[in-house]
């Protein structure tokens, strides 16, 4: 499920709001990843799963601001009936769509394809951010909106995601 999933972005799906962070400047970035680190911890998540969806989040955040001309992440609560509990992070932002959204989650990739070996050296990423937020999630998905899109990572509370791979 790492595609623009409908069922990531169906409406119908209860999400209760636990933080809202604007992402205009770097420093909006470890506001938002001090805040992950809260909500995860307080719904039950581990030490190491709570520190892997503050990476998810940082990633999600950077990308905002860097390809995404500025937005904002949310992090809400949804609780599935088959799943149980788990946190969800949608980062929001005003940027151009994804050219290739699969390719765009492989590491050392950009959307539109494998980023050369000499090209590595002396860029700020190393293309492998949303490479970490699948590795780290149980969903990943993206939807186009018509001044932006919406970038959505899911990680269930118990399981699914060491179950399912
Ligand atoms: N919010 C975004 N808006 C548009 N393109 C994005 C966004 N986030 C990521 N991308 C695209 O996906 C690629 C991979 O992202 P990522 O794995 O975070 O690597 P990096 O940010 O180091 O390039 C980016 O190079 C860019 O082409
Ligand atoms: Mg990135």
């Amino acid at each position: 499920m790492t595609s623009a999933t409908p069922s990531l972005f169906d409406a119908r799906s209860r999400l209760d709001p636990l933080g809202h962070y604007p992402v205009r400047a770097g420093h909006d970035v470890i506001v938002a990843r001090a805040g992950v680190r809260r909500h995860a911890s307080l719904m039950g998540f581990d030490r190491v799963p709570t520190a892997e969806l503050v990476i998810v989040a940082s990633e999600l955040a950077a990308n905002v601001l860097r390809h995404g001309a500025g937005g904002w992440l949310d992090v809400e609560r949804r609780d599935d009936p088959t799943h149980g509990a788990a946190l969800v992070l949608t980062a929001r932002d005003f940027g151009p769509p994804f050219v290739d959204f699969e390719r765009a989650l492989r590491d050392r990739s950009t959307d539109k394809g494998t980023i050369p070996p000499d090209a590595i050296y002396g860029r700020p990423g190393i293309g492998g951010g949303l490479g970490a937020v699948k590795r780290f999630c149980d969903a990943v998905g993206t939807e186009s909106l018509s001044d932006g899109k919406r970038v959505r990572a899911v990680r269930f509370l118990r399981g699914a995601r060491r179950e399912g791979r």
